[in-house]
C-alpha cells in the first residue's frame, strides 16, 4: 500500500529548498507582496483520509482557480446558452490573451481564460439574486467551511490595474457576449479571483469533481456528466498555453491560478492542491508542477 504521508513530505522537502522558485506575480500588486518561500501540499484521499505538508492551512489568494468553481455553478443553473456564448477548445495562448476573442466574434475558446470566465461570470450575475453573496455561500457549501472569504484588498487591487480584463469585457460586450455591466461582471470577477483558501479547504472544495458532483457532505451540486464534462475542461485548457505539458508531466486533470495555487484530482480516488506562489513564465506555480509531477510518477497514480 502506498504510503503517502511519506511521499509527499518527502516532495516538500526535497522541493522547499529549490533555488529557483519562480517569480511571483505582480501585475496584481497586492499579490507581489506574497513570500515566495511559501510551500504547502494537502492531499484529500476518497476513503476520507488527509496528508499533508508544509504550508497546507495558510490561505492564498486562488485566483483563476475560482474559475472551475464558477463554471461548474453555471453548468448547474443550466438552460443559459453557456456552450453557445463559450467554447471548449484549448486556446494555445496565454490566458489574457485577446487577439482570438476579435478572430472569433467574441466567442472565447474555453470557460478557463479569462474572457471565457468573465462570461461566465456574466451569466452568474444575471442567474444569481446577490452574486457575491451567493457564489460565496456555493463555495462555503461545497468545501463544508463557513470561513471562507474575499479579500477586498486583492479585489480592490486587481481593479486598479485590471486594464486587461476591462479590455476583453468591453470586446465581449461590442459582440453582444456580455449581457450586464461591464462594471458589474467585473466587480463579481475580480471577487471571485480574489476568494482566499488553503490548500486543505481548495482539496475539499474540488472534492465534488472528483466524486462524481457530490461535496464533502455527500449532497449533489452538479450532475455525473457535468463533473465529467468540467474535468474534461481541466484537462484540455486548465494550464493555458501549458495544458499539454501539464497532462504531459502530471497526466491529470487541474487547475491553477497566478496566487501559485495548483488544484489536481483523480476522479474517484483523490484530490491533491499545492501551493508555492514563484509562478513559471506561462503563469503557472513552478515548484507546485514539479511536485505534481513526483507525485504522479512516485504513486503511478494519474488517469493514464
Ligand atoms: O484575471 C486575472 O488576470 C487574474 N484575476 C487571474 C489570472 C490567473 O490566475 C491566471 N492563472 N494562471
Amino acid at each position: 500500500m502506498l504510503d503517502f504521508n511519506t511521499i509527499i513530505n518527502n516532495i516538500h522537502s526535497d522541493l522547499k529548498n529549490e533555488v529557483v522558485k519562480g517569480v511571483v506575480a505582480s501585475y496584481i500588486p497586492e499579490l507581489s507582496k506574497q513570500d515566495v518561500n511559501h510551500f504547502g501540499i494537502f492531499m484529500q484521499h476518497m476513503d476520507g483520509r488527509t496528508f499533508m505538508a508544509g504550508d497546507a492551512n495558510v490561505p492564498f489568494s486562488i485566483q483563476s482557480i475560482s474559475k472551475v468553481l464558477t463554471l461548474s455553478k453555471a453548468i448547474a443553473f443550466e438552460d443559459n446558452n453557456l456552450w453557445t456564448r463559450v467554447d471548449v477548445e484549448p486556446s494555445g495562448n496565454p490566458f489574457n490573451h485577446l487577439s482570438l476573442l476579435e478572430l472569433e466574434n467574441g466567442i472565447p475558446r474555453n470557460p478557463l481564460i479569462n474572457a471565457g470566465a468573465i462570461v461566465v461570470a456574466d451569466i452568474l450575475c444575471t442567474q444569481f439574486k446577490n452574486p457575491k453573496a451567493d457564489f460565496l455561500q456555493y463555495v462555503r457549501d461545497i468545501s463544508n467551511d463557513q470561513s471562507i472569504n474575499y479579500n477586498y484588498k486583492v479585489a480592490a487591487s486587481e481593479k486598479l490595474t485590471g486594464y486587461n480584463n476591462y479590455a476583453a469585457a468591453n470586446l465581449l460586450k461590442s459582440f453582444g457576449n456580455l449581457h450586464n455591466d461591464v462594471e458589474v461582471v467585473l466587480d463579481f470577477y475580480f471577487h471571485q479571483c480574489a476568494l482566499e483558501m488553503t490548500c486543505a479547504q481548495v482539496a475539499k472544495a474540488f472534492y465534488v469533481f472528483a466524486n462524481s458532483g457530490k461535496c464533502v457532505n455527500n449532497k449533489q451540486h452538479v450532475t455525473v456528466s457535468q463533473a465529467k464534462r468540467i474535468n474534461a475542461i481541466m484537462l484540455t485548457c486548465g494550464f493555458y498555453d501549458e495544458s499539454g505539458e501539464f497532462a504531459f508531466e502530471v497526466g491529470l486533470p487541474g487547475k491553477s491560478g497566478v496566487g501559485g495555487g495548483i488544484v489536481a484530482l483523480l476522479p474517484n480516488k483523490f484530490v491533491i492542491t499545492t501551493w508555492s506562489p514563484g509562478l513559471n513564465a506561462k503563469g503557472n506555480s513552478l515548484i507546485g508542477m514539479q511536485a505534481l509531477e513526483q507525485f504522479t510518477t512516485q504513486t503511478n497514480l494519474s488517469i493514464f
